[in-house]
Parts: structure tokens; sequence; C-alpha cells
């Protein structure tokens, strides 16, 4: 299973408004191979590119991502709060999304960041749409288990990772429980433990990695890849 080294995180890392297309095309621009994003739901069910349950933080809009349908979310400004440049950039849906990842040839981590109480709805439209419209380059991971588990269900093609912030005593056993292939968690792992997952053959991927230094750390003890808000720390041939 592929894993490029450096992936942007929710998009283009802090070099573009998150989860939007400009985001992405920064990080293309730069040299990225791989790209993370968070994927919510809309009040009517529609997957889109989103972090937070609430909108104030990275819109102009505010209340609950859930408490909007996809047309009212549409119209909400994601860029401005950025930066003046990116106004005017708007909450992608994940089918846009997916198809500027192909266009661009980036490898793909879709988040599933369902809002409370949605989990499986969640999981079970973003794989039904995964099924229907990805090539598969890249994996579908979620803090939730019910949701990645919906998503497999309606997606069993795909690669799955599990996205936990600690590796526990048991990761053997929850990677076979959630039939996932790879295991993403926070940089603080200890090094034994990235080294046992690693010597498993497990990708691990670190998350969030904003400086050289700590990357080289994490490679040295065995994570395949790190998510950065930073990929202009890195040269494109290196990521
Ligand atoms: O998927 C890795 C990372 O994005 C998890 O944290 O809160 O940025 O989605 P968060
Ligand atoms: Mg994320």
């Amino acid at each position: 299973m592929r894993y490029p080294r450096v992936i942007a995180h929710r998009g283009g890392g802090c070099l573009a408004p998150e989860n939007t297309l400009a985001g992405l095309r920064v990080a293309a621009r730069l040299g990225c191979q791989g790209v993370e994003f968070d994927v919510m739901l809309s009040g009517d069910g529609v997957p889109v590119l989103m972090h937070d349950e609430t909108l104030e933080r990275t819109t102009d809009g505010a209340g609950p991502v859930a408490a909007q349908r996809f047309a009212e979310l549409r119209a909400l400004d994601a860029g401005i709060r950025h930066g003046a440049a990116f106004q005017g950039e708007t909450i992608p849906a994940l089918e846009e999304a997916l198809a500027l990842c192909a266009e661009l040839g980036l490898w793909t981590n879709i988040e599933v960041k369902p809002s409370a109480g949605r989990d499986e709805e969640t999981g079970s439209v973003v794989g039904r749409l995964l099924a229907a419209c990805w090539q598969g380059d890249g994996v579908v991971s979620s803090f939730s288990a019910s949701a990645l588990a919906a998503a497999r269900r309606a997606a069993p093609q795909f690669a799955f990772a599990v996205l936990a912030d600690a590796i526990p005593a048991a990761w053997r056993e929850r990677l076979a429980a959630g039939a996932c292939q790879a295991w993403h968690c926070r940089a603080d792992a200890d090094a034994a433990t990235i080294a046992a997952v690693a010597a498993a053959g497990i990708p691990l991927a670190c998350y969030t990695v904003n400086r050289r230094d700590d990357a080289a750390r994490l490679f040295a003890a065995g994570a395949a890849a790190v998510f950065t808000d930073r990929p202009d720390l890195w040269a494109p041939g290196e990521m």
C-alpha cells in the first residue's frame, strides 16, 4: 500500500484555507504527492470538506454545519478567514475534491469526520460515494470506529486506517477488528511502539508535524508518513 512521506494536512496545511479546493491546488503546486482532508455531512446529507461541527472558525457562517443544507453551506465564504486573497473560496463537496485530486494526481486520505450522532450515516454516505467515483489512490480513516466500519461495508475494496490519538498495546487486535491496513496517530507516539508497528509491515502516519527535525525522528523510528501544515518545508522530491 502506497504512502507518500509528507501529506498536506487539511488540504494545503496552513498555506491556504483548510479543506478547500484552493488548498489542494497549493499542495499540488508545492510538489506534494498526498493530501488529507476531513469530510462531514451537510444537513441534507451531502458530504462536504469540513473539520469543525460549527461554521464560525473557517467560514463567514454561523452555527452547526448539520443545521444547514448543502445549498446554504455553498453560499458561504470558506476563504476569507484565511485572508483576502482567498475570498470567495467555497466549501467543496467531497465529489469535487476527489475529482480535483484525481486531476492533480494527489494520493488522498479521506478522514470521515461525523458530526455528533451521525457516525454510521456519514460513513455509509461517504463509502457509497467513494465506491461510485473514487479510483482508490489513498486511504480512508476516522476517529469514529462505527463511521469507518460503515464506510468499509459500502466500499470494502479500498484501504482503511485506524485513526487514534495513541497506539494502544492491543493495536494488532484493533486493526484486525476494523479490518484496517494502516494506523494514523499523534506525533508523540513512542519510538519503540512506532518501530513495532512498522516491523509488522503496517504503514504508520503521524499528525501534525510542522518541523523537519520532528519528521526525521519519526521516519527514523519507522513511520511511513507525516501529516503537516507546512508542506513548504520540504522540496518536491522529498515528499
Ligand atoms: O487525519 C489526521 C488528522 O487530520 C487528525 O486530526 O483534528 O486535524 O482532523 P484533525
Ligand atoms: Mg483531519
